[in-house]
C-alpha cells in the first residue's frame, strides 16, 4: 500500500483526536502543531474508539477505561489496556494529509473493529 488522502489539515482541530478511515481502518488522528501523528482508531482493550477520548502530552487517553497510549510508540502507559496499538506513517503536504496503513511503525497487532 502507500500513502492514501486522510484528512484536510485545516480540518483538524489541534491536540483533538480525530476518526477517519483509510483503506477501511479506522485511523485516530492528531494534529500537533503543523504536523499529525496516526494510530489505529481501536483500542486494544475492549475495541472502543479512541477518538472519543482526549489527547495528553503525546499520548490519547481511552474514553472507556482511561488507558493512554503513546502517539509515537503505541504503547499503552497504563492498564487496564496492555498491548500497543499500531502506528501509521503520516505526512502532511499543503492541506492534505496522508496516512499509510500498509506500513505501520510498529509491530503492534491489529485490533478488532467494526
Ligand atoms: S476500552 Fe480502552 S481502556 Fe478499556
Amino acid at each position: 500500500m502507500s500513502m492514501q488522502p486522510a484528512a484536510k489539515l485545516s480540518e483538524l482541530e489541534p491536540n483533538e483526536p480525530t476518526r477517519v478511515e483509510v483503506d477501511g481502518v479506522p485511523v485516530c488522528l492528531v494534529r500537533v502543531g503543523d504536523d499529525v501523528k496516526a494510530v489505529h482508531d481501536t483500542c486494544s482493550h475492549q475495541q472502543w474508539s479512541l477518538a472519543d477520548g482526549m489527547v495528553w502530552g503525546n499520548g490519547v487517553e481511552c474514553s472507556k477505561h482511561g488507558s493512554t497510549f503513546d502517539l509515537d510508540t503505541g504503547a499503552p502507559s497504563s492498564l487496564p489496556a496492555s498491548k500497543p496499538i499500531p502506528t501509521f506513517p503520516a505526512e502532511v503536504d499543503g492541506d492534505v494529509v496522508r496516512v499509510d496503513v500498509g506500513a505501520p511503525t510498529n509491530d503492534a497487532p491489529f485490533p478488532d473493529h467494526d
